[in-house]
């Protein structure tokens, strides 16, 4: 049986008064939700802040990105370790946003996607789950190419580091027509994509497959969460906006309860 996980991803947003806020909504709470993880992403300027916040409250947290590199002269960039010294348990690596600012340098997809593996392996080095964001553009969506999408990054990731590895990380199917459009994909697709996930993983290693948690991001609401988390090959969620709400975001994190 695979725990559920909430992840609540809060992007650029938050200061330091309507944190406190938030995470005394959230922990005020927390007895309302107690068969699930739960995972806060801030900003990481504010992650000692919710690190003080959530410590002994059984919630997890991490950052929103990573480098892919260990250390030295990378102006601007967050280390594996020092996720580790904050007592970061996830980390979130390869966001539709933060790709679209890598585009930006016109690098394409197989380039992307190795970043991506490169992250990947870091965060594993020093023990940081990573949270792999994995998801196809309205272009692709339309085109019918989700699922090569899909498969191109996990055959990367596990090329790279051996199927195994897979059992320290979890995936999370962002569809990017999904993200901040108020528009969920429906149960019924997000099931096929993941179930197609766990499948690809699974003709390398069956039991790895049947343990990694899948979850879905994009526009998981509070009255939405239950239909979608009550699918066999959904996990939990990667929530966005919704997650800064802490009712919003308690609503969902009950629904991976039931
Ligand atoms: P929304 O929930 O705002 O659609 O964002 C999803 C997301 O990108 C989480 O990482």
């Amino acid at each position: 049986m695979r725990k559920p996980l909430v992840a609540g991803n809060w992007k650029m947003n938050g200061n330091s008064a309507s944190n406190t806020l938030l995470l005394d909504g959230i922990l005020a709470q927390k007895n309302t939700f107690t068969s699930v993880d739960v995972a806060i992403f801030p900003s990481a300027v504010y992650l000692h802040q919710v690190q003080i916040a959530l410590e002994r409250s059984g919630l997890s947290w991490g950052t929103q990105n990573l480098s892919q590199f260990r250390q030295g002269a990378y102006t601007g960039e967050i280390s594996a370790a020092m996720l580790k010294d904050f007592g970061c348990k996830y980390v979130l690596i390869g966001h539709s946003e933060r790709r679209g600012l890598y585009a930006e340098l016109n690098l394409d997809h197989f380039v992307l996607d190795h970043i991506v593996a490169d992250k990947y392996e870091m965060a594993l080095t020093e023990g940081v789950s990573p949270i792999i964001c994995i998801g196809e553009t309205p272009e692709e969506h339309a085109t019918g190419q989700t699922e090569e999408v899909v498969a191109r990054l996990l055959d990367i990731l596990i090329k790279q580091n051996g199927v195994k590895a897979l059992a320290q990380t979890v995936l999370a199917y962002e569809p990017v027509w999904a993200i901040g459009t108020g528009k969920s994909a429906t149960p019924e697709w997000a099931q096929e994509v993941h179930s197609f996930m766990r499948e690809r993983v699974a003709k390398h290693d069956r039991a790895t497959a049947e343990s990694l948690q899948i979850l879905y991001g994009g526009s998981v609401k509070g009255d939405n969460a239950a239909p979608l988390f009550s699918m066999p090959d959904i996990d939990g969620g990667l929530v966005g906006g919704a997650s800064l709400d802490a009712d919003e975001f308690v609503k969902i994190c009950q629904a991976a309860c039931s």
